[in-house]
Formats: C-alpha cells, sequence, structure tokens
C-alpha cells in the first residue's frame, strides 16, 4: 500500500491553529529577506545596460525619420544597450547631412534612451566596425515585403563575412510602411509637408539645409 502523502508546508503560508498570529508574521519575515535578497541577487544577473548583449542599428540615416525610431524603441525593448551607427563613404557622400549632423540628430532624438544609446558613425565594412566595438548582433528593420531581397543579400554577405554576427529583423509600425530617408528628403526638397515624419530635431535642420541652399 501507498505511504500517506506527506503535506509539504509552504513557507509563504501564514498561521496555523496552534501559532499565535505574531509569531507567524515574525517567522515569515524571517522567511521573506532571504527570498527578497535572492530574488535583487537574480536580477542583477540579468543583462545590465553596463554590461549586456550590444546590437548594432546600422543604416545611412540621412536623416533619421520617425520610422527608424520605432525600430530603435522596438530594439530596446529587447536589448539593453543598442548602437546606432551612421554609414558613410569619405570618398562619395551626396548625403544632404554630414555623419556629425546625423549622429546628434539621433542623438538628439531619443533623450530618454541617453544612458543606453550609443549613437556612432563609421566608414569601411559593417562587421568590421562590429568587431571594432565588439556587438555580434545587427538590427534592420523590415517595411515591406520589397524590403527583403536586398536585406537578404546584405544578411547573406555580412555572414559571409563574419559568420559569427547575427541579423536580427524587426517588422516596423504599419504607420511607417511607406516612410524612407530618401523619399522624405525629396518630398521636404519640394515644399511637402513631412512634419508627421520625422521628429522635430529633423525638422528643424531640414528647414535650415533649404534655406541654406536657397540662399546659395
Ligand atoms: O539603411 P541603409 O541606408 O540601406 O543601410 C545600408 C547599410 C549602411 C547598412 C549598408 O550599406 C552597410 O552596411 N554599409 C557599410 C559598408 C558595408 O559593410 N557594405 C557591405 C554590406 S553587405
Amino acid at each position: 500500500m501507498a505511504a500517506p502523502k506527506k503535506k509539504l508546508a509552504h513557507p509563504s503560508r501564514g498561521a496555523t491553529a496552534k501559532e499565535p498570529r505574531a509569531k507567524a508574521s515574525v517567522k515569515l519575515a524571517k522567511h521573506a529577506k532571504p527570498a527578497a535578497a535572492k530574488l535583487s541577487a537574480e536580477r542583477t544577473k540579468l543583462p545590465q545596460a553596463s554590461d549586456g548583449v550590444m546590437a548594432i542599428y546600422p543604416g545611412s540615416f540621412d536623416p533619421i525619420t520617425n520610422g527608424h525610431l520605432d525600430i530603435i524603441r522596438r530594439a530596446f525593448n529587447v536589448f539593453p544597450r543598442v548602437t546606432v551607427a551612421v554609414a558613410f563613404n569619405p570618398n562619395k557622400d551626396d548625403a544632404m547631412f554630414t555623419p556629425e549632423e546625423r549622429v546628434t540628430m539621433i542623438k538628439e532624438a531619443l533623450p530618454e534612451f541617453r544612458d543606453r544609446l550609443v549613437a556612432d558613425s563609421f566608414s569601411g565594412l559593417l562587421v568590421d566596425y562590429a568587431r571594432r566595438v565588439k556587438a555580434r548582433v545587427l538590427i534592420r528593420g523590415l517595411r515591406a515585403v520589397s524590403d527583403f531581397e536586398y536585406e537578404f543579400q546584405m544578411t547573406m554577405m555580412n555572414r559571409h563575412l563574419r559568420p559569427e554576427i547575427e541579423t536580427v529583423f524587426m517588422m516596423a509600425g504599419e504607420q511607417y510602411f511607406y516612410t524612407s530617408s530618401r523619399l522624405v528628403k525629396e518630398v521636404a526638397t519640394f515644399g511637402g509637408d513631412v512634419r508627421s515624419l520625422v521628429p522635430a530635431s529633423v525638422m528643424r535642420r531640414f528647414r535650415q539645409r533649404l534655406a541654406e541652399k536657397r540662399a546659395g
């Protein structure tokens, strides 16, 4: 015959009929302290902003748009630290904004992540930059199926160059499916309204750049 199951005392349960309430609460407090300490020790084991996996979100960001910001915010839900890396070619750069301006606009647009965000610029291969900053994750945003071909090629080429680097894709919010730096620049240049598509700091610089162009 099977032995009767022993009732296990549950540490979090209160007084038994024989124990007065006050005594039980002393017992609970004694028990709760190490449990709380253990929990906080567990928490400090979680990735911290200072030492966690660092992901790079690379791009031209000429300029950063609200679609990019949507991806960056999603990335911060997953990674403790994100480096937004502006790629530029020092020999052939027909960008509207300098790499420094692009980095500044990124910082200005994300003040809430000041402690976890690095905004930087690089030239040369992305995988070499990733090696320099010790990052093993690349983030790319996807808007529509049309992005896939280009992203697939880049991912496979980067994997060929450095197989240990993983590319993680995130879907942009549907309101950003038609937003791209190229289109936003074109529309702004011809006087179209792009205020809902870019952060305020970018809008300011658009106005400044266009005024400079008009002045010759
Ligand atoms: O968002 P973008 O502008 O299309 O980003 C493209 C970018 C900057 C990620 C890509 O052109 C790049 O990685 N440039 C750095 C040079 C490089 O590594 N080229 C090989 C890519 S497979």
